[in-house]
């Protein structure tokens, strides 16, 4: 069967991640989380104490990043990373603060574009569709337009989690505020504009959207 790649981006808490993980799971694909990527080198630089001011600090710790995900351990330069240590509150928070950064976002893209030269990959993020692949076949945009919706959502999913939030109003400033940073920086903006397929999941189920791309996928390997 022929295949292509699929960009996803989207709004924080929107779904994106576990709409990936059901398509890998029905097309065999490889999935390229590329969240987990920028909360890796975040991180890093949390851990040395690295100023988002420090270019040359930055430079050093960007130079030896590499990025390799076993599913409970990344990989990430010198460093093996617990995955739950990537998605904790304290890195939640700084990413974004970190992700605005040109200099970083250059050598993120560089090693994603880097990882998608085969067919078969599906890659999630927020500058996937207009950066890193905007010539993948199938772009998607996902959102719950309810920011409300989807704070709810990540409050369900951090039950029984250590070191992340259980506090509705905080869960929601904190998608708000993600979203506000990706939207309004200047280098790989969260946008729809370069995508082919936007899909809003308020009123559909995780099977259903994943039901909407299989088809779109199906339409593009049949030609
Ligand atoms: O997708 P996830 O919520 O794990 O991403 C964490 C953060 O990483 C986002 O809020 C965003 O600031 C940053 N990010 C980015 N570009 C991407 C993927 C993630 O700036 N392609």
């Amino acid at each position: 069967m022929k295949q292509i790649n699929i960009a996803i981006d989207g709004t924080s808490g929107s779904g994106k991640s576990s709409t990936a993980e059901k398509l890998v799971e029905k097309l065999g694909y490889i999935f390229v989380d590329t969240g987990l990527m920028y909360r890796a080198i975040t991180w890093i630089f949390l851990k040395n104490n690295v100023d988002n001011k420090d270019t040359e600090k930055m430079k050093k710790y960007l130079s030896d990043f590499s990025f390799l995900n076993n599913g409970e351990y990344i990989q990430a330069g010198e460093y093996k990373i617990p995955v739950k240590d990537l998605t904790n509150e304290k890195v939640t928070k700084n990413t974004p603060k970190y992700a605005k950064i040109s200099l970083v976002r250059e050598y993120m893209v560089k090693i994603q574009k880097s990882v998608a030269t085969k067919k078969g990959i599906i890659m999630v993020g927020r500058d996937i569709t207009s950066v890193v692949l905007p010539a993948a076949e199938l772009k998607v945009f996902i959102t719950t337009s309810d920011p409300l919706v989807r704070a709810k959502r990540r409050l369900a999913q951090n039950i029984g989690k250590k070191d992340v939030s259980h506090d509705l109003q905080n869960v929601l400033d904190e998608i708000n505020n993600r979203d506000k940073d990706d939207t309004l920086r200047k280098d790989g903006c969260l946008t729809n504009r370069n995508c082919n397929l936007i899909i809003d999941n308020s009123d559909k189920n995780l099977d259903e959207v994943v039901d909407i791309i299989i088809k779109e996928v199906n339409n593009l390997t049949k030609k």
